[in-house]
């Protein structure tokens, strides 16, 4: 699909974010290059040129028209992308893609390289702050055989420039907690943060990336087939021109990311798939009926002991109240990435009702079991309600997948 009305401009990749092998065309030679370079823009008009300027001087004398420079702009309102497509007729190695629909740097990055033609592929931010002249130093490692060079703070050579002690020990923090959650993908290198790095295509070909947020590396190390990690030092600039856009958003996607992918890689990861149980819904899921025992047991004591309300009437209400406290964090969190597909509010009001209808199944088999485990098998009480709960629990999370959450791939 190309919605830019001007055809320099690259079209966007749709589809599931995952990067095919170089297929050589023998009528067109020059859909195989050596390197491809993405530069994500987001507001970076008054850098672009200079960045351009630089990489192209730089890749110029080390490898000749065997590469491509390739930015991507989320439809910038200064309109980088115009600048950037502006300066084509000077660069010829320079391709740009202006993005509409999807938005996010990590995606960027991915769409730049599905549309790449390189058989290595590497990533720049478009701000000047990632010293151009490293990009050389990674070349020279991949060519010495690594499947992936990261620029790094925090090898010889490698720092920052004046960050105050805050920025430091939150940038340090997040690398740590990285260690702790995610050790064998964080630990490979020294600057699991670097957006700046260079990386076989045959390493992620055919393996679908699924960031969030701003670390792409974490994705690449953590489903990429990484054998060999070269690193070259670098100093993070400080800006000059242009603002940065990260916001506390950045820390909880960070976190976010980590626990994803903690769980669809390595030894959850396996059994998760091969049991082709979604195991990272159910836990989030899980810890929403937790919130909702909470919600129920808060709200029915203040309808006992404020509003002097019945039993009965006290035992629906918070139910009700905790079912409405459940529906909308599963929205929100649990199966967010298939309601952001149908944001209707009849749409949303029908997922509620079903929601509903099935946790109210849930209960009606709850009592069944509980009954069968305590009367007929002599069962302990509340063991046999323990149970119970387990099983209203997954008959609750599979059937809300199927029914209420369901993916309906509506075009
Ligand atoms: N297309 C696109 N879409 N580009 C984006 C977006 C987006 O949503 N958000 C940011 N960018 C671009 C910026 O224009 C810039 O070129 C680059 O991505 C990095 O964004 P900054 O906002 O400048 O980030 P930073 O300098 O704070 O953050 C950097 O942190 C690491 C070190 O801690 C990251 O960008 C890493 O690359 C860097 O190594
Ligand atoms: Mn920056």
């Amino acid at each position: 699909m190309n919605t830019n009305s001007s055809n320099s401009l690259l079209s966007v990749p749709c589809g599931a974010l995952r990067i095919s092998e170089l297929t050589p065309d023998p009528k067109n030679e020059n859909n195989i290059m050596l390197l491809s370079v993405v530069i994500p823009t987001y507001k970076e008009r008054d850098n672009i040129e200079n960045v351009v300027n630089i990489l192209s001087g730089l890749l110029d004398q080390t490898i000749p028209g065997n590469y491509e420079l390739i930015v991507v702009d989320d439809d910038s309102p200064d309109r980088t992308w115009e600048v950037a497509e502006n300066l084509i007729s000077d660069y010829p190695q320079l391709r740009v893609m202006r993005r509409q629909e999807e938005r996010g740097l990590s995606s960027a990055v991915i769409r730049g390289w599905q549309a790449a033609r390189g058989s290595i592929l590497g990533v720049i931010d478009g701000d000047l702050q990632h010293p151009p002249e490293v990009l050389t130093q990674l070349w020279q490692k991949i060519e010495q055989g690594a499947d992936l060079a990261v620029a790094s703070r925090h090898v010889e050579g490698g720092g920052v420039s004046s960050w105050s002690v805050i920025r430091r020990f939150l940038s340090r923090g997040a690398q740590v907690l990285g260690l702790v959650i995610l050790p064998e993908v964080v630990g490979r290198v020294s600057d699991p943060m670097s957006g700046y790095f260079m990386v076989r295509r045959k390493a992620i070909a055919n393996t679908t990336l699924n960031p969030i947020g701003y670390k792409i590396l974490l994705e690449v190390i953590g489903r990429g087939q990484i054998r060999e990690i070269g690193e070259a030092g670098y100093i993070f600039r400080e800006r000059t021109e242009g603002e940065s856009k990260v916001t506390w958003k950045q820390y909880v996607d960070y976190i976010q990311h980590l626990i994803r992918l903690r769980l669809s890689t390595g030894r959850i990861g396996k059994i998760s798939q091969k049991v082709n149980f979604p195991v990272g819904r159910f836990l989030r899921f899980g810890a929403v009926g937790l919130s909702g025992v909470f919600v129920d047991l808060t709200i029915f004591h203040l309808m006992r002991t404020v509003i002097n309300l019945g039993l009965t009437r006290s035992t629906i209400l918070s139910a009700e109240i905790a079912i409405l406290n459940n529906f909308l964090w599963n929205d929100l969190w649990t199966f967010g990435d298939i309601s952001r597909k149908q944001r209707g509010k009849r749409q949303c009001f029908k997922r509620f009702l079903k929601f509903n209808i099935v946790c109210l199944a849930g209960i009606i088999i709850q009592t069944l079991v509980v009954n069968f485990l305590f009367n007929n098998l002599g069962m302990n009480q509340y063991i046999a309600k323990l149970i119970a709960i387990a099983v209203a629990t997954i008959w609750n999370f599979w059937v809300n997948l199927k029914l209420s959450w369901r993916v309906t791939e509506v075009k």
